[in-house]
This record gives C-alpha cells, sequence and structure tokens, in this order.
C-alpha cells in the first residue's frame, strides 16, 4: 500500500500548488509537470503500473487512474476560474459608462466649388463633352497671341496678367486650353476644360486673384451660334433650373465672332432684387464662335470647320446657386461656412 500513500501524497501536493497558480503561464507548467508525455508525474505513475506485485497491480492502477481524472478536472477548473477572472479584470479595466452622452464625430463633405465643378462637368458630360487640361503656366502664344490677342492688342487690357521672370505668364483664362486642344487633336473637338486661371485683381466681395474658369469647346464642319444657343440654355437650366430663362448679349471677345456673354433669369423671376442689382438676371459668362483667326493660328481652315466656345465661372456659379454673398469665402474655408453644404 505504500505506493497508494505516495498517490495520495502526490495528489496533495498537485492540488496545493495548483490552488496557488493565479497566471496562465503557471499553469501551463503545472499541466506539463504532471501530464507531460516523457516526464510527467502522472505518465511516470502509468510506466510504473506493469512493475507493481500483481496483487496490488489492478488496485494501483485504478488509483492512478482515478487520481490522472481528479487533475486533469482540478486543472480544467482552475483554468476555468482564471479565465473568467482575466476577463472580469478586463471588463473592470474597460468600463463604459453608458450614460456618458456621445461624441459627434465630424463629418467631411465636398467644398461648395468642388461640388460645383464636379456639377458642371457632369452636365456637359450628358451633352457630350470629354474633359481636357492645360497648363497654369502658360507662354504667350496660348494665353494670347493665338487667340487673335496680339502683344499691341488692347484686349491685353481686359485682363490684367501675373507675368513670370522668365517671360511665361499665370493663364488669365482657360481658352488657352482651347489652343492646345487645336493643336494636338483633329475635328471633331467637343471638349469641357476646367481649371484655376490668375488676374491681378484686388481682393473685392466679388473678385480674388485666383479663380476657376470652365471652357467649352466645340469644332466641327456646320456649327452655328444656334448650337452654341441651344447647348449653353439646356446646360444653363440643367444647373439653375428649368423654368429659368437665358439670354444672350451681344458683346467682343478677340477670339469669338460674333461674341456674345449670357445671363441666367434671376431667382426674382426677372422683377429684380439685391442679388441681380435690379436687373433681373445674372451674367454667367462669355461666348462666341471661333473667330477664323484662332483657326488658322492653330493650322485649321475656317472654311472647313466651325466652331462655339465658352467660358463660365466656377466660383460665380457655385454663388449664385448657393446664395453666397462674398467669393473670399470660398478661400477662407472656415468651418462654419463649409458645414452648411
Ligand atoms: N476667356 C473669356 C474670359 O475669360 C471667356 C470666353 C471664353 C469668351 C470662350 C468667349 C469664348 O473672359
Amino acid at each position: 500500500m505504500t505506493a497508494l500513500v505516495s498517490l495520495e501524497e502526490l495528489e496533495t501536493q498537485a492540488l496545493d500548488s495548483l490552488a496557488a497558480i493565479d497566471q496562465a503561464t503557471a499553469l501551463e507548467a503545472w499541466y506539463h509537470h504532471h501530464f507531460s508525455r516523457e516526464r510527467g508525474e502522472l505518465t511516470l505513475l502509468m510506466r510504473r503500473i506493469p512493475q507493481v506485485e500483481p496483487s496490488e497491480r489492478k488496485a494501483f492502477g485504478q488509483a492512478v487512474n482515478r487520481l490522472k481524472v481528479r487533475l486533469e478536472e482540478a486543472h480544467a477548473a482552475r483554468q476555468a476560474d482564471l479565465r473568467s477572472a482575466a476577463l472580469s479584470a478586463q471588463l473592470e479595466a474597460e468600463r463604459l459608462d453608458v450614460t456618458l452622452p456621445g461624441r459627434v464625430l465630424p463629418r467631411g463633405r465636398r467644398h461648395p466649388l468642388s461640388a460645383t465643378l464636379e456639377r458642371i462637368v457632369d452636365v456637359f458630360h450628358g451633352l457630350g463633352f470629354d474633359l481636357a487640361e492645360g497648363p497654369e503656366v502658360e507662354d504667350d502664344w496660348h494665353n494670347f497671341t493665338a487667340l487673335n490677342t496680339p502683344a499691341d492688342h488692347p484686349a491685353r487690357d481686359m485682363q490684367d496678367t501675373f507675368y513670370l521672370a522668365d517671360g511665361h505668364l499665370l493663364r488669365t483664362h482657360t481658352s488657352s486650353v482651347q489652343i492646345r486642344l487645336m493643336e494636338s487633336t483633329r475635328p471633331p473637338i467637343r471638349a469641357l476644360m476646367p481649371g484655376r486661371v490668375y488676374r491681378r485683381d484686388a481682393v473685392t466681395s466679388r473678385h480674388y486673384p485666383i479663380f476657376h474658369q470652365v471652357e467649352g469647346l466645340v469644332v466641327e464642319p456646320g456649327i452655328t451660334m444656334g448650337h452654341l444657343k441651344g447647348t449653353l440654355t439646356v446646360a444653363m437650366q440643367a444647373l439653375f433650373g428649368r423654368d429659368r430663362a437665358v439670354r444672350f448679349r451681344p458683346s467682343y471677345f478677340p477670339f469669338t465672332e460674333p461674341s456674345a456673354e449670357y445671363d441666367v433669369q434671376c431667382i426674382c423671376g426677372g422683377e429684380g432684387c439685391r442679388i441681380c442689382s435690379y436687373t433681373g438676371w445674372l451674367e454667367v459668362g462669355g461666348c462666341g464662335m471661333v473667330d477664323p483667326s484662332v483657326f488658322e493660328a492653330v493650322g485649321l481652315d475656317p472654311s472647313e470647320v466651325q466652331g462655339f466656345a465658352f467660358g463660365l465661372g466656377a466660383e460665380r456659379i457655385a454663388m449664385l446657386v448657393h446664395g453666397i454673398p462674398d467669393i473670399r469665402l470660398l478661400w477662407e474655408n472656415h468651418e462654419r461656412f463649409l458645414e452648411q453644404f
């Protein structure tokens, strides 16, 4: 029976040391010590069974088995205790006060100017216009000369220009992209050219030295002023509302002939209000039939192709659509302004 007595001792020791364990790693070591396949206490006991006196062997084997079961159960129970203790500790540490008011996360949104540009591009995309781009640092040829505005032309005064030391300039309008496009692409052309332009203007509520224009150009045989008026009327009504009339006034640009400026009926319905300075109309941009000398400058024969072009100011459209009273608001980017859109 000595063998059985030492089993009892082993059990007491094992259970005592198990009870003292409060770490998962120590628990693992304990398990290894008792159950490892090579040198575990229980493994060694099992191996001893065949050497026990035959008369005691059965009782000893049963006792070892019972011990094994009890220790395994004790281990499982201890493991469950440690896990639930760890979970409670974690829950305690991460305790949430569900009565605290929530924190509102700021939500990003499109800048009103970006949204307007996207809307304009979208409208003309629906009319079959592709997108084109050109550089903001331009040469004199593309910004002026090829647009029938030679160096001594008085129309250069219409747009005060930023010149760079090397003779380049910051483009004063997106019409320069027309020239680049006609130089690189053969008609038919139907393109929309959005981009930043620069003018030496004093900053006021309506002028800013950087702004965005969207240029449109259509070139193919047989294009008339009727196409121009139809296209702009449909596009402006898509932007401002189908009930808004569009009108064309004779005007002058060196690169179009005839030239016009186009207006959209004011939100007041034409009666006159502060927004339209009591005229009933809102000026949107300039347009006209591509001047023959522009075609010649880019190597196209004006007797073979015709075209129309237009420009519009994106800030102006954003201001008119949203009732924004001051162009500077679009550049200052105060959150209280931006979050209204
Ligand atoms: N480029 C002209 C401007 O900036 C606008 C315009 C574009 C006029 C195309 C006619 C044709 O004022």
